[in-house]
């Protein structure tokens, strides 16, 4: 009975080929829907107000704050120009205490304007700040924004495990500025970035021939540098550059040709925002560990796949976490020990069998796969509307693709199936063109590149 719920979830997660490029076309199709009017998609292709990424050109001390889905960073990057790069970078990393992502929205910026405010305190001992010359800071928040312009924009809804009412429809950037003012931090924040956007100014620093930025961790989303021209709700005057970088928010992607199961379903009813970032909900490492929890839950319920109780610890929503997963696939013992060490400690399950171990690495297996490979056709889908994905005459156009994020970072098999996919779709003669990048904090020091090119003193960079 338990072979047969397997093998059942295994067909319906499968992603073959054909199958990927339908999810890929559709992705396509919806970021011209996304690009044409607002509410146009489910994609809502986000006009970032980025029409230059970074040049080389920047100068001077700037700081970042990189508020994501688990974690968040500060940083003070020194910018030495044309010839300097980075002179100098410092930053400190705290997680955000649960309980803040359904609090307050001042008691979220308060902890992390007083969390700012000790680095600034820090830092300066040591490297004073210029008199006269406020701080400039750049804000990458890491959810879905409206922008008004570089420097502000109103969340639209949070994401991944956040929840705070009376965030939605703020500026952020005013809701940042407040509590920084609460906590008598004189700083000035030049640009409100996505990390997708932060990213893809990082990778660009570093290679010219970034174009897309791709996030895999808490949550997935996409940035890339589309024509002014092809965005018809853009009703702005037309950049000199005429670029600008789109965050697609690729996380809310829908397609009837996605492969979901009952446990996608069930997951997503019970989750913080059902009915929305279903792509995510399939591919990013906040679900991927409870999606597994769900099957096993279900196996041991229905076929007493654990013994005749079913593990209480099993029926807690959340408690089997991505990286948990990621080390029971990866276990490369031969009695898969690892698998058995992380049943006990977090499941409380001892004395797993050989068989049961496999049973759980290969529904590791299906889960990882299914994301993974479900990722690779999303950068197809973007590849295909920038025209990257077929030989141009001149031969192929070389685009790196920036990626970050814990879960590509950390979880190598993830990685390698999403890289396998993406040669495989794209053919070999364009996959040799197509370059997979990993961009090492990149949206932090984007972020602070993006607040040095968006400067009020870009008159006197020195
Ligand atoms: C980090 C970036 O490396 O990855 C953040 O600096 C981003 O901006 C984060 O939000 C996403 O990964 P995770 O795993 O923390 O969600
Ligand atoms: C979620 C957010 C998005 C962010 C992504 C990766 O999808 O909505 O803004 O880029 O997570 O962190």
């Amino acid at each position: 009975r338990a072979m047969a719920i397997v093998k059942e979830f295994e067909e319906k997660c499968g992603t073959p080929d054909a199958k990927l490029k339908q999810v890929a076309d559709a992705m396509t199709v919806e970021m011209h829907a996304g690009l044409a009017s607002e509410g146009g998609s489910k994609l809502k292709m986000l006009i970032s107000f980025v029409d230059n990424l970074p040049t080389g050109d920047e100068k001077g001390v700037f700081y970042a704050l990189d508020l994501g889905g688990t974690n968040f960073r500060v940083l003070r990057v020194q910018l030495g120009g044309k010839e300097g790069g980075i002179v100098h970078q410092e930053f400190a990393e705290a997680s955000i205490p649960p309980a803040l992502m359904s609090g307050s929205s001042d008691a979220l910026f308060d902890y992390i304007a007083e969390k700012l405010a000790n680095f600034v305190d820090e830092e300066e001992k040591i490297f004073h700040q210029p008199p006269g010359r406020q701080r400039e800071l750049g804000f990458t928040f890491s959810f879905p924004v409206m922008q008004t312009s570089i420097d502000s924009g109103t969340l639209i809804r949070w994401t991944k495990g956040f929840s705070i009412d009376d965030t939605v429809g703020q500026d952020v950037v005013a809701e940042l500025t407040k509590a920084l003012q609460r906590k008598g931090v004189q700083m000035r924040v030049s640009a409100l970035v996505n990390d997708t956007i932060g990213t893809l100014a990082g990778g660009k620093y570093a290679n010219k021939d970034v174009d897309v930025a791709v996030i895999l961790g808490t949550g997935t989303n996409a940035a890339y540098v589309e024509r002014a021209q092809a965005i018809p709700k853009w009703h702005g005057p037309l950049p000199n550059s005429g670029k600008m970088v789109i965050n697609m928010e690729w996380g809310n992607f829908m397609s009837s040709h996605l492969p979901l199961t009952d446990y996608d379903h069930a997951l997503d009813v019970e989750s913080l925002n059902p009915g929305e970032q279903i792509f995510e909900k399939i591919t990013s490492g906040m679900y991927l560990g409870e999606i597994l929890r769900r099957v096993l839950l279900r196996i041991a319920e229905e076929a007493s796949f654990f013994g005749d109780d079913v593990p209480l610890k099993l029926k807690i929503p959340f408690v089997l976490r991505t990286p948990e997963m990621s080390a029971m696939h990866q276990d490369t013992s031969s009695d898969l020990r690892v698998v058995g060490v992380k049943m006990k400690d977090i499941l409380e399950i001892s004395n797993t069998s050989l068989k049961q171990r496999r049973v759980v690495v290969e529904l590791c297996n299906i889960v990882a796969t299914r994301g993974a490979r479900l990722a690779a056709a999303g950068i197809l889908g973007v590849l295909k509307k920038m025209g990257r994905d077929t030989l141009r005459d001149g031969g192929p156009e070389k685009t790196v693709i920036a990626m970050d994020g814990g879960l590509y970072e950390h979880y190598t098999k993830y990685r390698k199936c999403l890289e396998n996919a993406l040669s495989e779709l794209l053919g070999e003669e364009i996959a040799s063109s197509i370059v997979t990048e990993h961009s090492n904090d990149g949206s932090g020091i984007g972020a602070a590149l993006l607040a040095a090119s968006h400067s009020q003193y870009l008159e006197d960079k020195s």
